[in-house]
């Protein structure tokens, strides 16, 4: 028996275009489970599945849209086809289940480190909006388990926009019902939005 005060929890919502079951939405947990890494597998896809018997819309871990050197391993990765092939398995599963899921758009900027090994797989340097690093950092997987470093600054941020724009497209064929940008907690939105992190004086500084 439901009481009165959170009967509301359970009823529907509309979400512009999405009519969802309740209003209980799981928030984005980074897991970690993508073995060997970046491409999302059954242990990820019954997580997601058992979460989606209740929740009227799941955000996925923070997925990330380009090859980088994330502070953890097995982070989920959303920019080939053999990553979009993983989470259709899951949005598959969720949709059967009657709940939704967004992806979470991840770009970590200036705390991604040159040494984790989709960074040096995909062979670009560490892009942030300044060359300004963060402070702290542990990379325990990596020998002598170094801290941030002074990324490189990118000449055109507008090439973001591209690789956003392009994972957006890839969620969208991967079955997903919407995307979240992941702006916050000092990854590389956030980088944007902070003078600590942006000391630009083009049209990309902070305001
Ligand atoms: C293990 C763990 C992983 C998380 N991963 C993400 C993430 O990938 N993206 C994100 O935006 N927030 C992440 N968060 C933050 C949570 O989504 C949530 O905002 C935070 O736990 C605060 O929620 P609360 O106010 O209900 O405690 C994570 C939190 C935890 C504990």
């Amino acid at each position: 028996m439901v009481s009165a005060s959170i009967a509301p929890l359970f009823q529907p919502i509309q979400l512009g275009s999405l009519t969802l079951r309740n209003r209980i939405f799981m928030s984005a947990l980074t897991r970690n489970r993508a073995v060997p890494t970046n491409s999302p597998n059954s242990v990820m896809l019954e997580h997601y599945r058992k979460r989606a018997t209740s929740a009227g819309l799941i955000i996925t871990e923070g997925v990330l849209i380009t090859p980088q050197g994330s502070e953890w391993p097995h982070v989920s990765g959303i920019w080939n086809k053999e990553e979009v092939a993983g989470w259709k398995n899951i949005t598959d599963a969720v949709h059967k289940e009657g709940s939704h899921i967004f992806a979470q758009l991840w770009h970590l900027g200036q705390v991604s480190h040159p040494d984790a090994p989709e960074q040096k797989e995909a062979g670009i340097p560490v892009y942030a909006p300044s060359a300004i690093s963060a402070r702290g950092g542990k990379f325990r997987f990596l020998s002598g388990q170094p801290g941030y470093v002074i990324p490189t600054a990118i000449d055109d941020p507008a090439e973001l926009l591209d690789l956003f724009e392009k994972a957006a497209t890839n969620a969208k064929e991967a079955g997903f019902d919407g995307v979240e940008l992941h702006g916050a907690n000092g990854y590389l939105i956030h980088q944007f939005l902070d003078s600590t992190s942006d000391a630009r004086q083009d049209s990309w500084e902070v305001q």
